[in-house]
């Protein structure tokens, strides 16, 4: 692959599957393995994609298309089209802007950007960088004062609503980093965290287990959510929902809506894929309460499958590193408008024109 300069879109990207082919060039094969790996043996991690790719479409021809839309109102934000950037720390391992690009890129393509507890900007830094409309994702902290801090936080910066991320009390088993040798650079730090206390030690005896007595004892529960219910009007999600009950639990605690995700098959190998565990989620829920899914959604047509499953968005999660990696903010705008793109020509051809036209009958 010939190089190209800086902030540049080289010549040949035509889909996502393009940056990724550049980006794995110019990484180092232990950053490209720390985003590409899933956890365990991979299994969840190949079924995000399998299992769109087993999904058929349905076309009908001869539709009016004199008054498409593919914009809606989500919580409160006039979402242009249903494509939003998922949560991802760490982002100048990949470019030395890192979300600073990624939240310009959002701002551009009209897309809110959610930045996550462990981004390497500080979510106000974020903030004075973007005018575009900004979630925080939120990782439950030890100290409850820090975790409701980091919310005041969010919320005096004028962020709009915060993505509770449930699904990784402990980090899964990711041996493609570890064999490849990873480990985070010291100079990329948790920006939001700095000047916070570390947690007390817990003092563990040899026959406690450092998982159950160390990890799960900081984890947060049904009660942690209540309590911060209670503490914010902002709107509340949870990311990491992969069972219909434990939606049904988000909306019996109030919370505003739920990202259906297995964290990119990340967290515990063996979940289905995201797109399987969608149609049960929202049938659970029925069809008003707001349901985002992110894993593997990789084209157009995977975003049009996901809404006729019953999403009312998706999140995009590496090909955001990918597409920074190769291209900085241009990059990550132009895979933001390439999806978009494929996603109208995919409604076109299915003779879709309003995403009210996109549902289960779409799925052959
Ligand atoms: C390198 C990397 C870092 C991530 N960091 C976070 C994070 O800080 N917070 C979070 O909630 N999810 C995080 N995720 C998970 C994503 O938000 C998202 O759920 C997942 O990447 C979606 O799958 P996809 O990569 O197949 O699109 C991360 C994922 C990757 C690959």
């Amino acid at each position: 692959m010939q190089p190209h300069p800086p902030n540049s879109i080289p010549p040949g990207v035509f889909n996502l599957e393009d940056y990724e082919r550049h980006a794995r060039e110019q990484l180092p094969h232990g950053v490209y393995e720390y985003i590409a790996g899933g956890c365990g043996s991979g299994i969840t991690l190949e079924s995000n994609r399998s299992a769109f790719d087993r999904l058929r479409l349905c076309t009908r021809v001869l539709q009016d298309f004199s008054a498409p839309v593919t914009h809606q109102t989500l919580l409160g934000i006039d979402l242009k089209h249903p494509i939003m950037l998922a949560p991802v720390g760490h982002q100048t391992l990949v470019h030395p802007e890192g979300e600073l690009a990624t939240a310009q890129a959002c701002e551009i393509s009209d897309t809110p950007f959610i930045a996550s507890t462990l981004s390497s900007h500080t979510l106000e830094t974020i903030e004075e960088h973007s005018d575009g409309p900004l979630w925080f994702q939120l990782y439950w902290q030890p100290a409850r004062e820090i975790t409701l801090d980091l919310v005041r936080r969010a919320e005096r910066a004028g962020y709009l609503a915060i993505v509770i991320t449930v699904d990784t009390p402990v980090t899964g088993l990711r041996y493609r980093p570890q064999r490849a040798g990873f480990a985070m650079p010291p100079e990329i730090c948790d920006a939001n965290l700095t000047g916070y206390d570390a947690p007390a030690l817990r003092l563990l005896s040899q026959h406690d287990s450092v998982i159950f007595s160390g990890f799960m004892a900081d984890a947060p529960t049904w009660e942690d959510i209540a309590w911060l219910r209670q503490q914010t009007d902002l709107p509340l999600l949870l990311k990491g929902i992969c069972h219909p009950a434990d939606g049904e639990k988000a909306r019996q605690y109030e919370l505003q809506g739920v990202i259906v995700s297995n964290h990119g098959g990340r967290s515990l190998d063996g979940i289905p894929a995201s797109i399987e565990l969608l149609p049960q989620v929202r049938r659970t829920l029925g069809g008003d309460f707001p349901i985002l899914m992110d894993g593997g959604v990789r084209r157009g047509s995977d975003v049009f499958k996901a809404l006729a499953l019953g999403a009312n968005a998706v999140l995009i999660g590496r090909p955001q590193l990918f597409a920074l990696t190769v291209a900085g903010a241009l990059g990550v705008a132009h895979m933001l408008r390439l999806l978009k793109e494929e996603l109208e020509i995919t409604m076109a051809l299915a003779g879709c024109p309003t995403l009210n036209h996109i549902n289960q009958h779409c799925i052959y």
